[in-house]
């Protein structure tokens, strides 16, 4: 058994927040969330629902953006071991990115380590190995952050989370084709499950080979690549493959349109991000850069957990289980 801690929880009410909360709660730590009164996917969860789905975890309400609510409302002047924060912004448009993925995430660091703590895990993405986003600058921000805090950290990259890459079982089901970017084979990833990142996130509390280091972890088994999960979607609806090609370019257009558009109408210029971020996903893999070949390492790329994407999607067309969708989705 370790050691039990007192754990500080931001971005709780998230995919990944939710699952790590379990995980924390499970090794016995006693887990205070620190969440917005209108949590969850467009803000459908209230005060009550956000404490019924955290259960076993002491739940404080208040905006992470303001560091004085976080000091009152959050920490209440308790001390605390540890942070864990799978914050992020839900948008990715610029102006919340900076203000989440780096703002408040340093204000969170910061009233952690007032509070006592001595460590940080921090929920970050493999694609800032490469940055081309605004969200990718903010998140690489943030983790410098926290590396020149003093606090002992632990920052985990992981790769394609599942209810990223199960965007199409309700259109395939409905008789659509599979949609692909290219023919379905510029891109891989070893997805992850969210239990699976969520255990490997707590485990970083007592695990000193996690500590101080920049952690990439995917899932089990090979790589996938689009073409392969349109394939065994159709396998296990008992159909024939069929899939619509499209050429990322289709994307650089409506790229340029809504930039030219954005300087006009702000609303735009968060669009264009949002095409920017489908064009990244579209041509670059959630896999280990190789920093001397500049190419993308499968094998390079570490595994955890024994949660695999084709046992999902084999739920969610048995209809056992549901896909949860992001605020965006690309399809
Ligand atoms: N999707 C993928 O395949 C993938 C792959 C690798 C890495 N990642 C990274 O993993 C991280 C977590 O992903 P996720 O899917 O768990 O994210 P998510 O479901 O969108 O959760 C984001 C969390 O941040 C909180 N948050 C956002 N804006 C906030 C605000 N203004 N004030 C207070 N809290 C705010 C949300 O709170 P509310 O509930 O109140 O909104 C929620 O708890 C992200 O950084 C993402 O980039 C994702």
């Amino acid at each position: 058994m370790n050691q039990p801690r007192r754990v500080f929880v931001t971005g709780a009410t998230g995919t990944i927040g939710r699952a790590t909360v379990r995980a924390l709660v499970q090794r016995g730590h006693a887990v205070t969330c620190f969440v917005r009164p209108q949590a969850g996917v467009r803000g459908t969860l209230g005060r009550e629902a956000s404490t019924q789905l955290l259960a076993g975890a002491q739940v404080r309400f208040g905006d992470v953006r303001d560091a004085g609510s976080l000091a009152r409302d959050g920490i209440r002047g308790e001390r605390f071991d540890a942070l864990v924060s799978c914050l992020a912004s839900r948008t990715g448009a610029p102006r919340d990115a900076w203000a989440i993925e780096h703002r408040a995430q340093l204000n969170a660091i910061e009233a952690a380590r007032a509070a006592g703590a001595t460590q940080a895990v921090l929920l970050s993405a493999i694609c800032v190995q490469k940055p081309l986003l605004a969200f990718q600058h903010a998140k690489l921000a943030a983790e410098r952050a926290l590396v020149e805090s003093g606090l002992a950290w632990s920052i985990v990259r992981p790769t394609a989370f599942f209810k990223s890459l199960s965007g199409q079982v309700e259109r395939v089901r409905r008789g659509k084709p599979f949609l692909v970017f290219g023919d379905g084979r510029l891109t891989a990833c070893k997805p992850i499950s969210d239990r699976d990142l969520a255990d490997y996130l707590a485990d970083c509390l007592d695990n000193d080979e996690r500590r101080n280091r920049i952690l990439p972890i995917g899932g089990p088994g090979e790589a996938i690549t689009p073409r392969q999960q349109g394939e065994r979607l159709f396998e296990l609806l008992g159909r024939a493959p069929r899939f619509r090609e499209v050429s990322p370019r289709l994307l650089d257009g409506i790229i340029s349109v809504l930039s030219a558009l954005g300087r006009v109408v702000p609303t735009l210029a968060d669009k264009a991000e949002l095409a920017r971020i489908g064009r990244y996903y579209a041509t670059e893999s959630m896999l280990v850069l190789d920093p001397h070949t500049g190419r993308y390492d499968a094998a390079g790329t570490p595994s955890t957990g024994s949660d695999t994407l084709f046992d999902y999607y084999a739920r969610l067309v048995s209809g056992e289980e549901s896909a949860e969708r992001g605020d965006h989705a690309v399809f």
